[in-house]
């Protein structure tokens, strides 16, 4: 099994949750870690299983306006991607995918998503219209207004890898 896990992350976080999957996958097989802003349309090429996720700005995926005019956050500099391209731009470059497995993810501010919005959705959309198989319900991880994952979020991101690679390993043996 070989997954690749595509992240776009100012801050952290959402990085921080694409390596939790990672640890997961690497249970499973090969996984790679792409960043948003060195991600290719070949990037997927030989995927069993794509994940990708990225911060919500705005209520939905970032755009280069919202990352471009983030600030530092204390002592955490901004990710390489504050100035490079996002999932958006990479999702505009791929073309169409034969029915790659695959599921989005996010982080946002803990509230109401009716409140908050939800960058996965946007992922889920675009993942479908490109052909990818959805196999699983975007998901989202949630922080504090400090801007840190709550406790607990890195322990579910790692249970929604698991019953994510389990149903998709499941499927294949039937
Ligand atoms: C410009 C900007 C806009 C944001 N807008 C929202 C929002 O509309 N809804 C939300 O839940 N969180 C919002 N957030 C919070 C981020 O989604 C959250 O801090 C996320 O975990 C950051 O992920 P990262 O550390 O991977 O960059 C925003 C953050 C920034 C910097």
């Amino acid at each position: 099994m070989r997954t690749v896990i595509i992240y776009e992350s100012l801050y952290g976080n959402t990085r921080r949750v694409a390596e939790e999957l990672a640890r997961v996958a690497h249970g499973h097989g090969d996984v790679e870690m792409v960043a948003a802003e060195e991600a290719t349309p070949e990037s997927v090429d030989g995927a069993d299983l794509v994940l990708i996720g990225g911060p919500t700005h705005v209520h939905g995926m970032s755009w280069k306006a919202t990352r471009q005019n983030s600030g530092s956050d204390g002592d955490r500099p901004l990710g390489a991607d504050a100035a490079g391209p996002g999932l958006r731009d990479w999702f505009q470059r791929v073309g169409r995918v034969d029915g790659i497995s695959a599921a989005a993810f996010d982080t946002r501010f803990d509230g109401p998503e009716v409140l908050t919005g939800r960058a996965s959705l946007g992922i889920s959309r675009r993942l479908r219209h490109h052909g990818f198989a959805e196999v699983a319900a975007p998901k989202s991880f949630v922080v504090d207004h400090d801007n840190s994952l709550l406790d607990g979020e890195v322990a579910r991101a790692h249970q929604w890898a698991e019953s994510v690679l389990e149903s998709l390993l499941a499927d294949a043996a039937h």
